[in-house]
């Protein structure tokens, strides 16, 4: 069962990611469910940094559509090579958009999104999804959460 989590009140990102890592790690630990891990995960993302948008696309049927997250509704499908996330999943590649105006193709579910980071999820070798995180602000993301974060995603097992 879980319990509550240990959210820190420090606004250094890479203390908030080594406190919350092992709460991560330890929630999703006893549970093989995908999706149960999936939307748990994007809680304890969105509890601790409270960003506007944080969750998983899944890959089904040769297209990106919606899985667990945490924010406003957002686009269901996205087809493989388009905006952030079918980028992050065609090139394999962890995409940081500090401005999405200035990204070709970003896909705007909201207009409130200012930056975003992808990372794809990996079953083994394949690609299962992508995590998609979005802020509000500009330039949001940076390698330390690209570091964090491949970490989380490493957690997840299909
Ligand atoms: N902006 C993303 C689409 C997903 S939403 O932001 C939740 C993209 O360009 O892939």
């Amino acid at each position: 069962m879980a319990e509550d989590l240990k959210i820190i009140s420090s606004t250094d990102k890479k203390d908030q990611y080594e406190s919350l890592l092992p709460q991560i790690e330890a929630l999703i630990s006893g549970e093989d469910d995908l999706i149960a891990n999936l939307a748990n995960i994007a809680a304890a993302l969105k509890e601790q940094f409270n960003w506007f948008w944080v969750g998983f696309y899944l890959v089904k049927e040769n297209e990106l559509v919606l899985g667990p997250f945490q924010g406003p509704v957002a686009c269901t499908r996205i087809q493989k090579g388009r905006g952030v996330c079918g980028t992050s999943w065609a090139t394999s590649e962890v995409v940081i958009v500090p401005d999405v105006e200035l990204f070709p193709g970003h896909i705007a579910c909201s207009s409130a999104s200012r930056s975003e980071i992808v990372l794809p999820v990996y079953h083994g070798e394949e690609i299962i999804g992508v995590l998609d995180v979005d802020s509000e602000y500009l330039s949001h993301f940076d390698d330390t959460d690209e570091f964090y974060l491949k970490k989380i995603v490493n957690f997840i097992h299909a």
